[in-house]
């Protein structure tokens, strides 16, 4: 395995924003693991399905799907789908989805086989506890809900989407419910993780933040 960082935490703690930066700043490739959840998602909606899905019915369907991630995009049977997917009803199911153990494992070997090829940064719910348990560096980024519905609010609008910041609250509230909760590789902080509360953090400070624990408390990655 190349060099791997991973960042988990909940929806609008900043992983996305984050995973890009040190990946540029660090010459890694960026892998939004989220995007691939969102795709499986989109596919299956687009197929008309939704929670009531059977395992062996997803197990089926999944046999006809290629997902990838390449320079930031996510590839759908080789169609770019990277706007397609930033939906709040696609946002909505992939949480669905993705509490599906046939899905998750669908996905596992993808994430894996990416960071054998990369030096990786790697940001979703699951990085470090399930895909990536032996990363030079983890981290767990986190923020109040009422600061992750107000980003998640301007990060919607600016893309031209209808959203109110009390649906914001509403969503971001409803789906950490939902990842906190599910049986299978639950948002959790690996024990061996650098937790940071980004709540009143500007975007600067937390990339310096982050940058100083990988060039002193990473393994092979410290200088
Ligand atoms: O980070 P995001 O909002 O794009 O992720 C979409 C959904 O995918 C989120 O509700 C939880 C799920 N997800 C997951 O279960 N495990 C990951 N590693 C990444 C995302």
């Amino acid at each position: 395995m190349k060099r791997v960082i991973t960042i988990d935490g909940p929806s609008g703690a900043g992983k996305s924003t984050m995973a890009k930066e040190i990946a540029r700043r660090l010459g890694f490739e960026y892998l939004d693991t989220g995007a691939l959840y969102r795709a499986v998602a989109l596919y299956l909606r687009d197929r008309g399905y939704d929670e009531g899905i059977t395992d062996n019915k997803l197990r089926e369907e999944l046999k006809g799907v290629s997902v990838s991630f390449k320079g930031g995009k996510v590839f759908l049977l080789d169609r770019d789908v990277s706007d397609k997917i930033r939906t709040p009803e696609i946002g909505h199911y992939s949480s669905v989805f993705s509490a599906r153990p046939v899905v998750r494992e669908f996905l596992l070997d993808l994430q894996r086989d990416f960071a054998k090829n990369h030096d990786t940064v790697a940001e979703g719910r699951d990085m470090g506890t399930v895909v990536f348990p032996e990363a030079d560096c983890k981290f767990f980024l986190d923020a109040s809900p009422e600061e992750r519905a107000r980003r998640r609010f301007l990060q919607l609008k600016a893309m031209g989407k209808e959203i109110t910041e009390e649906e914001a609250l509403r969503d971001v509230l409803e789906r950490d419910r939902r990842d906190l909760s599910r049986d299978v590789a639950p948002l959790k902080k690996a024990d061996d993780a650098i937790y940071v509360d980004t709540t009143e953090l500007s975007l600067e400070e937390t990339v310096d933040f982050l940058l100083k624990q990988i060039s002193n408390n990473c393994g092979r990655l410290s200088r």
